[in-house]
């Protein structure tokens, strides 16, 4: 990756209707080479940005640039991007052969040459063989890599992807984000990349950008995404979070003091709260909370919980809480030596550091 800007949103805005702004104010720089996840719910505006970076859809506001360039008055074909949708949308007439040659038939390569790009495109998704059959006559994860191929045989710069592999059952799905990152990576491709699956997102991306509501709500490395999430919606939305709820009662040192509902204090990383009197909604991972309260450094505050529920899972222990009114709050433990398993009805106390525990946004 270098660091010049070579994907970038500029302050761009969509509004499909003229009222209603889907994607509000983007602003997104990508270096070359980048592999970028867009991730978001349902109607978040993921395609639609997808859909002004590929051409199909203009700006109504803001600007977008390609290399320094800017693209708003680009047609799609002249922007040298390669697509993969959901729908494979190979054409069922042709070959795959054909299906392959077709963007390189439309960039007026000549056959000899065509021949040789299609062919190793069709190996490096390993679908060497199946060159003569028609999409028909191929399962739906060939269907996809053939899609994948397609994308690729012009070697373009920028490839995008909307959910490419929301068809396919769990191990093909798993061996494809394989194969989709070692290719990007290897090809030195800047990718564009759209789901709504938090682990495809975080198994597959250089950097995540999370959406809602038309507004990225934070563009990180995935570790960072998952331990620093910015605000309430992202912790919510990225791994397993436990929350509270409460006011600050004061900031010093660092350290948030957090009065729950029934007077009981905590401490917090003062994240989205800068005042005593705000109120706050604090989050906590179940793999940070301690249940052996002699490890906290000394003057720690700590809960009393009392155990719903202990799950056995093997590799880890899975106990579900009442903590300050919150009946599912989950602490996951590892299986170690001497762990002791925990009786629903038992009262424990629980703590953390408060570096692990955000105050966030009340949201
Ligand atoms: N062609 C269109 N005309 C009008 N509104 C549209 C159009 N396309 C999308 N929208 C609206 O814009 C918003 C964002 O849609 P978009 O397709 O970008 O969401 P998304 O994040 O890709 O969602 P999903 O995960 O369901 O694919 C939605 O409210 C949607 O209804
Ligand atoms: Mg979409």
């Amino acid at each position: 990756m270098t660091d010049t800007a070579f994907v970038e949103f500029d302050r761009v805005q969509k509004s499909y209707d003229g009222e209603v702004l889907v994607v509000k104010d983007l602003n997104l720089t990508m270096p070359k080479g980048e592999f970028l996840t867009m991730l978001g719910p349902s109607g978040s505006g993921k395609t639609t940005c997808l859909m002004m970076l590929a051409g199909f859809e203009t700006a109504t506001h803001g600007e977008i640039r390609l290399d320094g360039q800017e693209i708003n008055n680009i047609p799609p074909h002249k922007r040298g991007i390669g697509m993969v949708f959901q729908n494979y949308a190979l054409f069922p007439h042709m070959t795959v052969n054909e299906n392959l040659a077709f963007p390189l038939e439309v960039r007026g390569m000549e056959k000899s040459v065509r021949e040789d790009k299609v062919r190793r495109a069709l190996d490096m998704v390993q679908m060497g063989a199946f060159g003569n059959r028609r999409p028909a006559q191929l399962s739906g994860g060939q269907q996809q890599r053939i899609a994948l191929a397609r994308a690729l045989v012009f070697e373009p710069e920028l490839v995008l992807m909307d959910e490419p592999l929301g068809a396919l059952d769990k191990q093909l799905r798993e061996q494809m984000q394989f194969e989709i990152t070692r290719l990007a990576h290897d090809l030195g491709i800047t990718t564009v990349y759209v789901t709504h699956d938090q682990t495809e997102a975080l198994t597959m991306s250089d950097r995540v950008a999370v959406f809602n509501d038309g507004v990225i709500q934070q563009l990180a490395p995935p570790d960072q995404l998952y331990e620093e999430p910015e605000n309430s919606f992202v912790a919510q939305f990225i791994g397993e979070n436990n929350t509270l709820e409460g006011r600050v009662k004061a900031i010093s040192g660092g350290i948030a003091e957090v009065e729950l509902h029934d007077g009981r204090i905590i401490d917090a990383k003062p994240v989205n709260v800068h005042n005593p009197g705000e109120r706050t909604r604090v989050s906590i991972r179940p793999e940070r909370v301690e249940m052996n309260t002699a490890r906290l450094p000394e003057g720690a505050h700590t809960l009393e919980a009392e155990v719903q529920e202990f799950i056995y899972m093997g590799d880890i222990f899975r106990t579900r809480l009442s903590v300050a009114g919150n009946d599912d709050f989950i602490v996951k433990t590892r299986n170690a030596p001497g762990q002791t398993r925990m009786e629903p009805g038992q009262k424990i106390q629980i703590g953390w550091l408060a570096e692990d525990c955000r105050a966030l946004d009340a949201a």
